[in-house]
């Protein structure tokens, strides 16, 4: 939820900053900005709509010659995608570039236009550097210590000073913000690809941090101001992984790098071929001791927990709830001291599943966090983390990150379920087995991409669309559901195969399109027969089912048929057909695939 970046060195900053800048438009793309130190002064360029905007702005300009600057990439909290919203926001003394909220800025506003600041925009950082400003009396980190202790919110903020043109200040709190090494030049990120082109080398603050950087290194400063040293890190992923690498899309690039992430994911966790945790702390004697799993994400992270809870209970019998981080927060949930909490979480950043984990812990709940990105707020907050191994995933709609937290979960539930005794040995080597193949069981569904493209082709017109499934299938129909509706924008929802008669059945007319999904043995007559009502009124069903199934007459328009698998195990080949069919239908209609209008990638706000 918007980028920020900034950079100080040799190098033109202006191509630094857009360089980072594009690694990050997944944070939003609103609109575009930077601040450059240039001729005793700071130069802002800023500009509504995607980053070529401000390129093709910037290209107008002679500000090549500044060697420091900060940039953002916005996705709009306060006031709407334009120019004048757009960040940097600046006085003549400062300029700044804002991730996060500040929620008091209404009162500090009015307390600033008593002392005669003016403001042009309706957004929240405006209100901040004018109060950055007002503290200004030539010491900078005494100015930002002063104005922030008046801030309530979050922030990752890079601030630039005019009579400091060789030197990025950088403050963290509630939202991620990590500082890059080089020789002679030292940048600030919202995430790690904006770095990758020029360092490895990363550390990242902790809460309340400030960080100033100058050609000649680092300086770090906590809370109170007391200068303090961060470890510095070693990124392990490369240029190539933060590239599209010859795909059109990173969407589709990070689909079918779905073997490769789960091969990385589960491999390192299977010990003579029976699941390992490799947490010191999670015993088989303390899983046996688990009252109750709470498994909690947004989004697709969320969907990745249905699964989970859904294999949770089938394998191991332990009682498993699933909850949207957003209301798990505020609803008093019931913890029991021997209960375990799996925040479920692709960027580590999620505000909402962070305050999530925040209200577990401070019930003395232990958490354990499946995260992808190393030292993300959430891993580090948890008590326990077993980190995804699916690099970075660039594309906002989530693919194999979703796909590698079924993964995790299904290790959990297998070694919870033999730690319980409620799988033998011998079954549980054989399920760890079967997850050990899937990554060859997913690369045919990856080679069914023609065939998915004639499909979505011939359902490209669609308004509006409903998934059916029960169990496994029905969690699957959530996440199909909203990967089609989020990237092409065709309106779409998931029912319970079961439910559908209870109300929304009423909105099967002719030609609607039913996704079907009948993967699960113990159901699939079930969800036949619910195909068959939708289509005796009209629906046109598309049913995936598996190979061997028997498709009775009359049931379906088009069937797509998977490998058989273990039916636990199915949502891993499932998904694969699924997202590919919301991709094409939004490459078909035209839509920007990789970048869908209204998101962002990391939600750091409420
Ligand atoms: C949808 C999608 C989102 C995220 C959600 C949580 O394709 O990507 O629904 O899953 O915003 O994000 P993370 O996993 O970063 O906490």
């Amino acid at each position: 939820m918007c980028g920020i970046v900034g950079y100080v060195g040799k190098r033109s900053a202006q191509d630094v900053l857009l360089d980072g800048l594009e690694k990050l438009e997944y944070r939003g793309y609103d609109s575009a900005g930077v601040a450059l130190a240039l001729d005793g002064g700071i130069r802002v360029v800023k500009s509504k709509g995607r980053l070529t905007a401000l390129r093709e702005k910037l290209a107008a300009q002679q500000l090549a010659q500044s060697f420091c600057g900060i940039g953002h990439t916005r996705w709009a909290t306060h006031g709407e995608p334009s120019d004048v919203n757009s960040h940097p926001h600046s006085t003549p003394h400062v300029s700044i570039v804002h991730n996060g909220i500040i929620e008091n800025y209404g009162l500090l506003k009015e307390r600033l236009a008593a002392k005669g600041y003016t403001f042009q925009s309706e957004t929240d950082t405006e209100v901040l550097v004018k109060l950055i400003d007002s503290c200004y009396t030539g010491d900078p980190l005494r100015a930002l210590q002063q104005a922030l202790a008046k801030v309530r919110g979050s922030y990752a903020l890079a601030v630039l000073f005019r009579d400091y043109p060789d030197t990025i200040f950088a403050v963290k709190r509630e939202s991620p913000l990590i500082v890059g090494w080089g020789e002679g030049e030292n940048f600030v990120a919202s995430d790690i690809p904006a770095l990758l082109k020029y360092t490895r080398k990363y550390s990242v603050l902790e809460e309340g941090d400030m960080a100033v950087c100058t050609t000649e290194g680092i300086r770090f400063y906590n809370e109170f101001g007391e200068p303090v040293e961060r470890q510095q890190l070693t990124a392990d992923w490369d240029m190539e992984a933060a590239e599209k690498g010859g795909y059109p899309h990173f969407m589709l690039k990070e689909i079918n790098e779905q073997p490769a992430a789960i091969m990385a994911t589960v491999s390192p966790r299977v010990e003579d071929g029976l699941p390992v945790l490799r947490i010191p702390e999670l015993t088989d004697e303390v899983l046996r001791g688990i009252g109750r799993v709470h498994l909690v994400g947004c989004g697709t992270a969320m969907h990745a927990g249905m699964v989970g809870k859904s294999a949770i209970e089938a394998l191991a019998r332990v009682p498993a709830e699933v909850d949207i981080a957003s209301e798990f927060r505020y609803r008093d949930p019931i913890l029991e001291k021997n209960d375990l909490v799996i925040i479920i979480s692709q960027s580590g950043e999620t505000s909402d599943t962070l305050a999530a984990l925040k209200l577990a812990k401070s019930r003395g709940v232990p958490v354990l966090a499946i995260v992808n990105v190393v030292g993300s707020s959430i891993a580090r907050a948890a008590d326990y983390v077993m980190y995804t191994y699916a690099g970075p995933e660039i594309a906002v709609a989530s693919t194999k990150a979703y796909m590698v937290q079924m993964c995790v979960l299904y290790l959990f539930a297998l070694r919870l379920a033999y730690a319980c005794g409620r799988l033998s040995e011998a079954e549980t080597r054989r399920f760890t087995a079967q997850l050990l193949r899937a990554p060859e069981v997913i690369k045919p569904r990856l080679a069914d991409c023609e065939q998915i493209k004639y499909l979505a082709s011939r359902y490209v017109n669609t308004q509006s669309c409903f998934f059916i499934g029960r169990g496994f299938d029905y969690a699957l129909s959530l996440e199909g559901s909203l990967k089609l509706k989020e990237i092409s924008y065709v309106h779409s929802d998931a029912y319970a195969a079961g439910e559908l008669k209870h109300g929304t059945i009423s909105l099967i007319t002719d030609g609607v399109p039913v996704i079907a999904l009948a993967t699960q043995k113990q159901v699939y007559e079930k969800t036949i027969s619910n195909a068959k009502e939708t289509r005796s009124r009209g629906a046109r069903v598309l049913l995936f089912t598996t190979k061997d199934a028997v498709v009775p007459e009359g049931v379906a328009d088009a069937v797509i048929r998977l490998d058989e698998y273990e039916d636990i195990l199915m949502p891993l080949q499932l998904i694969v057909p699924l997202q590919l069919f919301a991709y094409y239908m939004a490459v078909l209609r035209g839509c920007d695939v990789d970048k869908p209008r209204n998101l962002a990638k990391s939600v750091t706000v409420e």
